[in-house]
């Protein structure tokens, strides 16, 4: 074990993050403040979509824009074999079946022909993962969402910054939701926000984000009254002053975190050229990639040991590896629930034996790129 970890992804934070945020916990207004817009309006402004609605999490932001997009009992919302759990989590606790399709071997993204046999008369949404950070193909999305009379819901939480034919995601679905988390591209602790040109889904969603309020405190105070009425009920899934500060101030660094993410990036892509032992996942578009993840996948072919072992052994030569994902037919609330099987998504599942997560966040030094390299290298060839 070596004494110096390096992480697969990890926030950074400087003196001018900690000074928005102490500001805010100075002022009078922890939370339901004036920051929360601001931070609503740089995002929205950024990704260039109209609204923004800033919540609690990522997670939190996919349950919002369910229930916006309208999605209840018996209805089914399409969505990737191979991504986070809260994918499947929220469609389920919206009363709604979570139906998955499988991937492309190349890019891990969703595939549009395995989505088109899934459609039903109950299906009411599509999620569309930009999985590692990689944009889905939203044109083709688009008129497939349109054709089917779909929601078009973007699960962008690995994908702020990214663009597709110079558009930026966060501009190519109906909605499309954001995580904060500080392994994401830009953090607030926890945090998430659902972006989207609709005034009805941002309407409803500000509601939903509130217990179900009709109308807010500043409305209520502008208003001169205490009333308000609850249609539905609903969550308290607000963000807090405090956190859009420091969401804000990340933000204006975002751009550069860009920069240095594709630039550490192509560092690996150039170690592994000609590896025959491992090869990056394709890429579509390497400028419009966030490179949330650096993925790869390892060809078990010419090694003698599995991946869990290769894993083990990267780890403790101090390289945080990870694995995203283990694909969500192979998790017992799916089989029990909905009975999913093991082999119902035979890309999905392959890539799951083969691929590791390697670090990359924009604080890391060249060195730290190089280790990670090196070690995969040596590794991988002295069990060839
Ligand atoms: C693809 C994807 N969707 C949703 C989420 C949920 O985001 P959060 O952790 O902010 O709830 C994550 C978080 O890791 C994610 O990677």
């Amino acid at each position: 074990m070596t004494d110096t970890f390096i992480p697969y992804g990890r926030h950074f934070l400087d003196s001018s993050d900690i000074a928005a945020v102490d500001e805010v916990l100075r002022s009078d207004w922890l939370t339901t403040g004036s920051k929360v817009d601001v931070f609503e309006s740089a995002v929205a402004d950024y990704v260039g979509a109209d609204y923004g609605v800033a919540v609690s999490s990522g997670t939190a932001a996919l349950h919002c824009a369910l229930v916006a997009a309208g999605v209840g009992d018996e209805d089914e919302v399409l969505m990737p074999a191979l991504t986070f759990v809260a994918d499947a989590s929220m469609v389920a606790l919206s009363g709604a079946r979570p139906v998955l399709a499988d991937v492309k071997h190349e890019d891990l993204l969703i595939d549009v022909n395995a989505v088109a046999d899934k459609i039903s008369p109950r299906t009411k949404a599509l999620i569309a993962v930009d999985y590692a950070g990689q944009p889905c193909d939203y044109i083709f999305l688009r008129r497939f969402a349109d054709r089917h009379n779909l929601c078009l819901i973007a699960d962008a939480c690995h994908a702020l910054g990214s663009s597709q034919d110079g558009r930026k995601v966060g501009s190519l679905a109906d909605m499309t939701v954001f995580s904060f988390h500080p392994v994401k591209h830009i953090t607030t602790g926890e945090g998430g926000m659902v972006v989207t040109d609709k005034a009805e889904f941002a309407e409803k969603i500000r509601k939903f984000r509130n217990h179900g309020i009709s109308v807010d405190h500043q409305q209520r105070a502008q208003r001169a009254t205490w009333e308000y009425d609850v249609e539905t009920f609903a969550f308290n899934y607000r963000l807090t002053d405090f956190q859009c500060a420091l969401g804000l101030s990340q933000l204006k660094k975002l751009p550069i975190w860009l920069v240095r993410r594709r630039e550490i990036a192509r560092r690996y892509d150039l170690a592994f050229k000609n590896s025959p032992y491992l090869k990056p996942l394709h890429v579509n578009d390497a400028g419009g990639h966030a490179y949330h993840l650096y993925v790869v996948r390892l060809n078990l072919e010419v090694l003698s040991i599995d991946k869990a072992e290769i894993f083990k052994r990267l780890r403790q030569a101090g390289i945080g590896v990870n694995v995203h994902y283990k694909p969500l037919n192979l998790m017992t609330v799916m089989q029990r629930k909905y009975g999913y099987l093991a082999g119902d998504f035979p890309v999905a599942e392959k890539a799951y034996e083969e691929i590791l997560s390697l670090p990359i966040y924009p604080a890391m030094q060249d060195e730290d790129v190089q280790k990670v390299a090196d070690s995969c290298l040596h590794i991988l060839s002295s069990v060839k």
